[in-house]
């Protein structure tokens, strides 16, 4: 029986140094300020915005909401990210995505400021993260190395296995593994033998957004198995893309949904608002 990996309660212990240090930067006269940007009402972005403004209401992090309706214009929301990025007291900006389609979001992400970008999506956020240089790392893969390292998993030497490719999960995902000194390989919907290789893997992210896709079969004795997905099952159920009943004979360790990766990604993205902070004073 596989060993499974509490994301809730790993990202609770993130929240609470964040929440001691966000308490003494406070004494210091520093605080820390998140804008937050929905443009409109896209149900689940309406959970995720708010589960973030309650993290950072827990960890001591100042939130201010935009709500903007669906009919806003490109121009409109450049216009509000800029202001952002000129704001002396705000230290992180990050916009809900996804954006309704008259919106281009590459360019939206382009507008941010890199100081700013906690969400480590600009390019120059990932382009630095490719040459190992200091900037901000996409929150969910970030989350994935620390659930990792605090469940006592050696990544270096490892042989690493991700299933998915975007830019978001799998590529970050993929140069932080690298950076750990796993032996890394992406797969994608174009890998001809894809259990031959996930097969292979001691470590194997799957982030392909198929529920259930990855059994048993798929995996070696003793792997470590990270679900990055957020699926519905054929009931309507919250589920993985791991189908986690099978696995978890095989594993040695995996993480649940819910409960494993999701909770990580927020608790992350409060870490990086509190490094935005802490570089923007020099400290
Ligand atoms: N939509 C789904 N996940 C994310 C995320 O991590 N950041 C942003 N900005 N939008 C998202």
């Amino acid at each position: 029986m596989a060993k499974i990996i509490d994301g809730k309660k790993i990202s609770q212990e993130i929240k609470d140094e964040l929440k001691e240090k966000t308490g003494q930067l406070k004494q210091e006269g520093v605080s820390v300020c998140l804008a937050v940007i929905q443009v409109g009402n896209n149900p689940a972005s309406t959970v995720y915005v708010g589960n973030k403004k309650k993290a950072c209401a827990y960890v001591g992090i100042e939130s201010l909401a935009y709500e903007l309706p669906e009919e806003t214009t490109e121009e409109e929301l450049l216009k509000l990210v800029r202001e952002l990025n000129e704001k002396e007291e705000v230290d992180g900006i990050l916009v809900q995505l996804p954006l309704p389609s008259h919106i281009d979001e590459d360019k939206v992400i382009q507008a941010i400021s890199p100081l700013k970008d906690v969400d480590g999506f600009h390019p120059q956020s990932v382009g630095a993260l490719s040459i190992g240089q200091k900037g901000f790392v996409s929150c969910t893969p970030a989350g994935i190395i620390q659930l990792l390292k605090r469940s006592g998993v050696e990544i270096d030497g490892k042989e690493c296995v991700i299933v998915g490719r975007s830019n978001i999960v799998g590529k970050p995902m993929a140069l932080l593994l690298l950076r750990e000194n796993g032996t890394v390989t992406v797969c994608h919907s174009h890998t001809s033998d894809l259990k031959e290789v996930t097969r292979r893997a001691d470590i194997l992210v799957v982030a392909i957004g198929k529920a259930k896709m990855v059994d048993s079969s798929y995996i070696k004795e003793g792997a470590v198995v990270i679900d990055v997905g957020m699926d519905r099952d054929e009931n309507g159920k919250l589920c993985g893309d791991v189908d986690f009943d099978s696995v978890k004979e095989k594993a040695g360790a995996v993480t649940p949904v819910p409960g494993g990766v999701g909770p990580m990604t927020i608790a992350m993205l409060m870490n990086n608002c509190v490094e935005a902070a802490l570089q923007k004073k020099g400290l």
